[in-house]
């Protein structure tokens, strides 16, 4: 790994990657699309007609109780899809095997967290057909509690299969889910439980990680006792507490308010008809970072989103009956909501699911699992990649991963030179890797290779999915030349993208929909090679990309400032090996606070609480003032620069007083 991975250099490095990887003959000849020719004819027709394309797509993919009658309606920035039409996510994804030879064929594999002796983790596998009782059952205590179609449920669990129950429970009974990360913080869950306006909160008594317990019931319980500045609780609107029994460590159970999940079970019948639903009807919610401090509630919606789903995990992993898919991500991130329960489900195929680190016990627990069960398919992130190319390919090499026959990746950029350890190591220099670039907002994947038709080379999510067109183009929303950098845009609608920003429509259109008129903004630069393939450079916003997370700077930035001793703070990222770009903030403190190694330490803690461990601070530095323009704006571009090491560049004729910048450029201690 010579070269960095930050996206600036990243842009350089790839403009001179000339390898190209055909797919093989025998894969082609197998797969759904069979060569390059066949992509671009139904990618051509797809986008001329799109109408006919997706209402043919929608017809044929997915189960409805009634037919649409229109396929799309579109004011921008609103659109709807298959209107008239009605259907349930959780009887595509499970009530449509059950009379087929699916029925008692494995929809989950589930892997637990080894114990910290050393005994291999619990297994535990779940039927198409058991699935579907579980869901039922569980949908069955929803309706117990109180949950009724349009209730927003929060869901806040480790990676365990009843998360799985739980979203498509809240599917079965028009509840719309939001999965919070169980990484994240009190606060994060009051933030959210107060934007959404839950009414019921769906947890465990603990998570295991790495041998410890994450104590996620503890947190709720903090969760539900935060209150704003005038004392008045944020989470309100929460009448109920589902506890599943994780870890069984001891925790409160509030009379009236908590219930247990195995307890509730006991009540229910496992026969539960699934709610005959709008194909708009709202499916989830999913925060996400956005330039601003405040988390984005991205809202998806029925048809348009499982149909994007469905689709994209299909073609792009080339999806067939045998297949034992793994998708690594935690449901807790969009990927785990498209590509772990509701695309791969919807295809009828068996899913592993892994409830631990990649390095718990020892840094070959992902090859452990592939060669237990022979997967064939796994889908993974950069991230990760970069980690397991610096723990050694010894690791790797001491299992047999020949069953893998399809790669894929998510999340941010891969350097080629990742991609060529994962195209060697992994693969065996026989499965084809695909780079899939996409976003919470796009609902599922939008520009990748297919495996058996798109000629690969590494470092590019290569062209669009069917129905998609991107354009790379400038400020004024004129497309660019090949090979010139721009502002990544989406042309057309298309069914997975988000309906809207819960609760926030002038923020929604703000956003997405006046960057680049009558087109979707993505927030990412671009640029497009001479054949046409989209070689992602990384956000244009305040937004960072730290380990395949997305990051508000500005988010941070108030968690920083709520500290009693900090008086301001700027965020930046700085690129770095493993984890793609790193978090550096820069910190002024109130008069009379001492500049300290423990408080450092004391501040990393503080955004790892309020936010939660993904957005903790890799360094903090300490400084009188922080460069500034006369206008009082903070010079980020010559923040980033001291984080990097770099020498000062560039104008700093604006920049009120000199002096800040030899301070903060020295202030590594
Ligand atoms: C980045 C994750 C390059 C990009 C599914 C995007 C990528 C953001 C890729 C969305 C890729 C994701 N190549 N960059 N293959 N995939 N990104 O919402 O900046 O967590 O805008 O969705 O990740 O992150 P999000």
């Amino acid at each position: 790994m010579s070269k960095s991975v930050g996206p600036a250099n990243n842009f350089e490095s790839l403009l001179k990657e000339t390898r190209v990887f055909k797919p093989a003959k025998e894969f082609a000849a197998k797969a759904h699309i069979k060569s390059f020719a066949q992509y671009q004819r139904m990618w051509t027709e797809s986008v001329k007609q799109p109408e006919k394309f997706w209402a043919k797509q929608a017809t044929q993919e997915l189960v409805w109780f009634k037919p649409f009658t229109k396929v799309f309606q579109w004011k921008e920035p609103n659109a709807k899809w298959f209107t008239g039409g009605k259907l349930n996510v959780s009887s595509n994804c499970l009530d449509r095997w059950l009379d087929t030879d699916l029925a008692n064929k494995a929809a989950l594999i589930w892997e637990g967290e080894p114990a910290t002796d050393g005994k291999p983790g619990e297994e535990r596998v779940l039927t198409f057909k058991q699935l579907h009782r579980e869901v039922c059952r569980f949908a069955n205590v929803l309706k117990r509690n109180g949950i009724q179609k349009g209730d927003r449920v929060i869901i806040y669990l480790p990676m365990v299969p009843e998360a799985a129950i739980a979203m498509l429970a809240c599917t079965r009974v028009g509840a719309v889910h939001s999965v919070i990360f169980g990484g994240f913080s009190a606060q994060s869950v009051a933030d959210r439980i107060q934007d959404s306006g839950a009414k019921m909160v769906i947890t465990a008594d603990g998570g295991y990680r790495r041998g410890a317990v994450v104590p996620l019931k503890k947190n709720v319980d903090e969760a539900l006792r935060i209150t704003d500045a005038k004392g008045v609780s944020l989470t309100q609107t929460i009448q109920k507490v589902v506890v599943l029994r994780r870890t069984w460590n001891e925790i409160h159970i509030e009379e009236g308010r908590d219930v247990w999940w195995h307890r509730e079970l006991e009540y229910v019948s496992s026969h539960c008809p699934a709610e005959k639903l709008d194909s708009e009807a709202p499916l989830f919610i999913l925060y996400t970072s956005g330039s601003t401090g405040k988390p984005k509630g991205i809202l998806h919606t029925t048809a348009g989103y499982l149909l994007g789903a469905k689709m994209t995990s299909k073609y792009v992993f080339d999806l067939r009956p045998e297949d034992v898919y793994w998708c690594t991500a935690d449901v807790g991130w969009v990927t785990g909501h498209s590509y772990i329960v509701y695309g791969p489900l919807a295809n009828g195929t068996t899913c592993v699911m892994y409830e631990g680190a990649p390095n718990w016990p020892e840094p070959d627990r992902f090859w452990r699992i592939i060669a237990k069960y022979g997967v064939t398919v796994l889908y993974t992130a950069p991230t990760a990649i970069r980690a397991f190319m610096k723990w050694g390919e010894e690791w790797p090499n001491k299992h047999d991963l020949s069953s893998l026959r399809v790669l894929g990746t998510v999340g941010e950029p891969i350097n080629p030179e990742a991609w060529m350890w994962y195209h060697r190591v992994i693969g065996g220099g026989r499965c084809p890797i695909v780079d899939t670039w996409w976003q919470t907002e796009t609902g599922s994947i939008m520009i990748t290779p297919l495996p058996g038709a798109t000629p690969l080379k590494p470092g590019t999510a290569t062209l669009p999915f069917f129905g998609i067109l991107p354009e790379v183009v400038d400020d004024a929303g004129k497309a660019v030349p090949r090979n010139t950098g721009g502002k990544l845009v989406i042309r057309k609608p298309w069914p997975s993208m988000l309906r809207g920003i819960w609760g926030d429509p002038e923020r929604f259109k703000a956003t997405y929909w006046s960057e680049v008129k009558g087109s979707y903004f993505t927030g990412d630069g671009c640029r497009q090679d001479k054949d046409g393939y989209f070689w992602i450079v990384g956000r244009i916003d305040d937004v960072l990309n730290v380990a395949g997370h997305r990051i508000g700077t500005a988010e941070v930035e108030s968690a920083l400032v709520s500290h009693p001793s900090v008086a301001e703070a700027a965020v930046v990222g700085r690129p770095d090996e493993l984890k793609g770009q790193a978090l550096v903030c820069f910190v002024t403190l109130k008069t009379g606070q001492a500049a300290t190694h423990e408080l450092k330490a004391e501040l990393r803690n503080h955004v790892g609480k309020e936010i939660g461990p993904v957005a903790k601070p890799d360094d903090v530095r300490f400084a009188d003032a922080l460069p500034k323009t006369r206008s009082g704006k903070i010079m980020r571009r010559l923040l980033k620069q001291v984080a990097s090491g770099m020498e000062i560049k560039g104008d700093t004729t604006t920049l009120e007083d000199l002096s800040v910048l030899a301070q903060l450029a020295t202030a590594e201690d």
